[in-house]
């Protein structure tokens, strides 16, 4: 797989954790500069440290996605930092309640819609202008499953169908500018928003799990694999659309 970021510079949301971490790592390993964001300090510190010392280079700017100011000043100081845009990974995003539509409390409706669909709007507001400078740019947005089927809780099944929707738009209103964007709709992956939903309810982690033909949970190396492709040349020709990385699930 022909896959290298020589030179560009990355932004990835939510790159504390789980996948938003080793999708940083892995655009780092293929030599892109990257900027780390999240509203956990810890944990994007520890992430730009391990790429640090694996040679690579990385700067943690804390962001929370939902917060128009502090995405507008994050984007700047990708800039800033680095002279420009190449490449963004709309990740961060939270877990919801899986109680029953009518029982969800508008607060948490609320937060999660912030986070999960207007963050990876915001996101986009702000980098979409600074990818087009140079003529052409790439983004992926995280999505799930739950942004194609009805996998989940009512907020985190509408926040994931939205990171969809905004997918779509942006790719068409941007492809004139020569920019892609595609989505990714994860199954289950082994990360701490799994171990998280596990301690609640493992018996519905173990049910997804065996939804998924291919018998195990996914890792979140093999969705920074997918983000990686479709963010190389080798997807020169695809935008617009949502890829699932899930072993299987959306296919029964
Ligand atoms: N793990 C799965 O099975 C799975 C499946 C489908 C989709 N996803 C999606 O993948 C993405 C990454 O999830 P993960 O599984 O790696 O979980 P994770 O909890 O390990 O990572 C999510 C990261 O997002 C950060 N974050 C949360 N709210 C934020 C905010 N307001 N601003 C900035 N950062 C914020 C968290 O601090 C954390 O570092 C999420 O969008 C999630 O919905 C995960």
């Amino acid at each position: 797989m022909a896959v290298d970021f020589d030179g560009e510079t990355a932004i990835v949301t939510g790159a504390a954790s789980g996948i938003g971490r080793e999708t940083a790592k892995r655009f780092a390993a293929e030599g892109a500069n990257v900027v780390v964001t999240d509203v956990d300090t810890d944990g994007g510190n520890e992430t730009v440290d391990l790429i640090n010392g694996d040679g690579g280079t990385a700067t943690f700017v804390e962001t929370d996605v939902s917060d128009p100011a502090a995405v507008e000043a994050m984007v700047q100081e990708t800039v800033d930092t680095y002279g420009g845009l190449d490449i963004a990974v709309n990740n961060a995003g939270i877990e919801g309640e899986t109680e029953p539509l009518a029982d969800v409390s508008v607060d948490a409706w609320d937060r999660l819609i912030d986070v999960n669909m207007k963050g990876v709007w915001l996101s986009m507001k702000y980098e979409l202008p600074e990818l087009k400078v140079d003529g052409g740019g790439v983004i992926v947005n995280t999505s799930s499953i739950a942004g194609l089927v009805a996998a989940g809780g009512a907020p985190y099944v509408a926040s994931k169908h939205g990171v969809v929707g905004l997918t779509r738009v942006a790719a068409t209103q941007y492809a004139d500018a020569g920019v892609r964007v595609n989505a990714v709709c994860p199954g289950v992956i082994d990360t701490p928003m799994v171990d998280r939903a596990g301690e609640d309810d493992p018996e519905a982690i173990e049910q997804f799990v065996g939804m998924q033909p291919l018998g195990r949970m996914g890792t979140p190396e093999e969705v920074a694999n997918a983000i990686a492709w479709l963010c190389s040349d080798e997807a020169s020709f695809i935008t617009g659309n949502a890829y699932p990385v899930d072993g299987g699930f959306t296919a029964l």
